[in-house]
């Protein structure tokens, strides 16, 4: 008799695509998943981005109508990047965003979830994240996180349930938490940009924000954004953040992290989030695009992939797809 050297021990789990699904160990939902928003002061009509397929910047009017649709869809959680029409050097207004929100909350109410990110890049004149020194060489880290502070205080009168800091400044999710609990919105989270890289991947989400730096001085945010080369500035700086009350640690981008998801994921037991990028969606776009990859299979990939390395939350600009996705789709 013939000696079998081997059986199909592998493949019989992947005969068909009943047994594939029962053989899966990770299954994605839509309710870990979180729809990014723009939405521009003074815009008549809402515009599209380049590289952003899909993904507009709303006007005042129709962000409300994006956000309907999205509720069709399934996706009742969002993340507000206002761009507000004037920018300066160190005077900001933040009455835009407070307007958005309010006006967000008075149609929709407590059925969506609703986080404000909190930078100063769109406020500011030179793009960067904070307030430069006089001769625009190094950001005023105090002086930023004053700023931020009192910015996420008015996001939460306005009526946030969270705020997503990004700045990247040192110590401003301890200022943020104190200035929000004394004020009595200790009932308002934090989503902290905890792990947030300095990255060529931001373009298309610099271009809708109007918020490339661009001071002579300081050409890009490598002082204040994470080294792709330095994994551990990463982990420490989410434990810290975890220690001065985030509740929700983010990692970001995404899919060329999982590194530091897989990490973060052991040392921590808060959730955590991973933002797939503006860049990193504009690839995958690219690619579909050009006939290369079919793009639901594409972002269910990537999505899978940030679940299985441990992110519970996914930000995505495909996320209003996500259930008609995952609920037709066999990866
Ligand atoms: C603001 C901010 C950025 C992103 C989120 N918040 C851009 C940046 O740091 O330059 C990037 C999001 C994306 O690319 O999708 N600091």
């Amino acid at each position: 008799m013939e000696k079998i050297e081997y059986s199909l021990t592998q493949r019989r789990l992947r005969s068909n695509t009943q047994i594939r699904s029962l053989a899966s160990a990770v299954r994605l939902t839509h309710h870990g998943f979180i729809q990014p928003l723009f939405v521009e002061e003074g815009l008549l009509e809402k515009r599209s981005v380049a590289g952003l397929n899909a993904v507009c910047v709303d006007t005042l009017d129709s962000v409300l109508t994006t956000i309907q649709a999205d509720v069709d869809a399934g996706i009742v959680k969002f993340l507000l990047f206002p761009v507000p029409a004037s920018k300066s050097v160190s005077s900001f207004d933040f009455s835009f965003a407070r307007y958005v929100i309010r006006k967000i909350r008075e149609v929709f109410g407590s059925s969506i979830w609703l986080a404000c990110d909190i930078c100063l890049c769109s406020y500011t004149s030179h793009g960067h994240c904070g307030l430069l020194t006089a001769d625009q060489q190094r950001l005023l880290n105090h002086e930023t996180v004053e700023v931020l502070s009192g910015y996420a205080l008015e996001l939460a009168e306005a009526g946030v349930d969270f705020v997503a800091p990004s700045d990247m400044m040192d110590g401003r999710i301890a200022a943020i938490r104190s200035r929000l609990d004394t004020h009595g919105f200790d009932f308002v989270g934090i989503m902290s940009y905890a792990a947030k890289f300095s990255s060529q991947f931001y373009g298309p989400f610099r271009d809708a924000c109007h918020s490339s730096p661009k001071s002579k001085g300081l050409s890009n945010r490598k002082t204040y954004q994470m080294s792709p080369a330095n994994p551990n500035d990463a982990i420490a700086s989410a434990l810290r953040d975890e220690e001065e009350g985030a509740d929700i640690l983010m990692v970001k981008p995404a899919a060329l992290y999982t590194d530091v998801i897989q990490s973060l994921r052991a040392q921590t037991l808060k959730p955590i989030a991973a933002y797939h990028v503006s860049g990193e969606y504009a690839a995958i776009e690219t690619l579909v695009e050009k006939g290369l990859a079919e793009r639901a299979f594409a972002h269910l990939e990537v999505w899978t992939a940030l679940q299985r390395s441990g992110a519970g939350i996914i930000i995505s600009y495909a996320a209003r797809n996500a259930k008609g996705w995952i609920e037709k789709i066999e990866l």
